[in-house]
């Protein structure tokens, strides 16, 4: 069994008005592939899975997940379950940097650790939700523990190794760019890098002079040396949960999230576009996570707000208008008319919001 260390944090965390402070614990827990640091937010609910979180490069679970995660409309969902963050290696806050010929885990040693952080946590199941390098991570650690995954959300996922093309693709822009606009170009699009937004120099700011930027360099390089996942839709190597894929317009994975949906079984998987950067505008997403766990029997339409309960009665005839449940589902937002569509391609329901 994994040695624990045990840290516990009382986080500042803006309430909302009736709110009651919740208490996050930070923990570390060893594996076979060194430590690894978790956050943990609520009490774990009697039947429900845990929420678990995994973070993109360049980022930690708070950077990631902030914005989402304190968003009003996303307090009544996430009340009901424990949340688990996880920091990836030499990620969370204070983190020492690695000493020179540190191994750092390839992305699928870090999906080998998640049962440790399970195991001492005593939760038996999870929803995941993980962002780019983070959702490959859940998605390998679903390929292994089918039985202990619930739901994903996979936010601009890249299911594919690098190819040759990409390889030399990265060389050439290496040679040109730093680490810190290497990620940059990977979290954000080149509209918004160009557009320059007080977001965009946030994040340039906070990743080129993050302490840990040797690690995250690591990170980095062991996302660039992912294998494929091989989704094969029908075969053995595919999601067996529900799974939300999530793309952000003009994201740069955009075409990959759009082949790994084609990989899924399309009666298990629901596609969103949202206005990117993703985390960033959490309201779509708040609300596709409510649809989300509902079709899964967790957020019964009684817990959800009046607003809320309208739009998910719209959404819920529009399935059975259509009456074929064996389809891909879409959801699409459109950032300019504010609407949400839902149901299969072709069939489009308008549920305003
Ligand atoms: C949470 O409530 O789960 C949470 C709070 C702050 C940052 C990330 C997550």
């Amino acid at each position: 069994m994994a040695e624990l260390r045990e840290v516990q944090i009382t986080e500042e965390k803006p309430l909302l008005p009736g709110q009651t402070p919740e208490v996050a614990k930070t923990h570390s827990v060893e594996t076979p592939y060194g430590s690894v640091t978790f956050t943990v937010y609520g009490t774990p609910k009697p039947k429900r899975p845990a929420i678990l979180t995994y973070h993109d490069v360049g980022l930690n679970y708070k950077s990631c997940f902030q914005p989402l995660f304190q968003f009003a409309d996303m307090q009544e969902i996430i009340q009901n379950f424990v949340r688990v963050h996880v920091d990836a290696p030499g990620m969370e806050e204070g983190a020492p940097v690695f000493p020179l010929g540190y191994q750092y885990p390839s992305l699928d040693q870090l999906a080998d650790m998640i049962p440790c952080i399970l195991q001492y946590l005593n939760f038996s199941t999870i929803i995941g939700i993980g962002v780019g390098a983070g959702a490959y991570v859940l998605s390998r650690y679903a390929l292994t523990h089918p039985d202990t995954v619930e739901g994903l959300v996979l936010i601009n996922i890249d299911p594919n190794a690098k190819g040759w093309m990409d390889w030399a693709a990265h060389k050439l822009t290496g040679l040109t760019s730093s680490i810190s606009e290497m990620i940059l170009g990977h979290l954000f699009s080149q509209e918004e890098l160009s557009g320059n937004s007080e977001l965009i120099q946030k994040y340039r700011n906070i990743i080129a002079h993050a302490p840990n930027l040797d690690n995250i360099e690591l990170y980095w390089n062991s996302y660039n040396n992912r294998r494929d996942l091989n989704f094969v839709r029908g075969g053995d190597t595919t999601l067996k949960c529900p799974v939300m894929l999530v793309v952000g317009d003009q994201a740069p994975h955009e075409d990959a999230v759009v082949e790994c949906n084609s990989k899924l079984d399309p009666t298990q998987t629901s596609f969103l576009k949202v206005s990117n950067p993703i985390p960033h505008s959490p309201g779509k997403l708040t609300e596709a996570f409510k649809y989300f766990l509902q079709g899964m029997g967790y957020m019964a339409s009684s817990c959800m707000t009046r607003l809320s309960r309208s739009r998910t009665a719209s959404l819920t005839s529009a399935a059975s208008i259509d009456g074929n449940r064996s389809r891909s589902r879409t959801l699409s937002q459109s950032s300019e008319s504010g609407t949400l569509s839902s149901g299969p391609p072709g069939h489009t329901m308008e549920v305003s919001c």
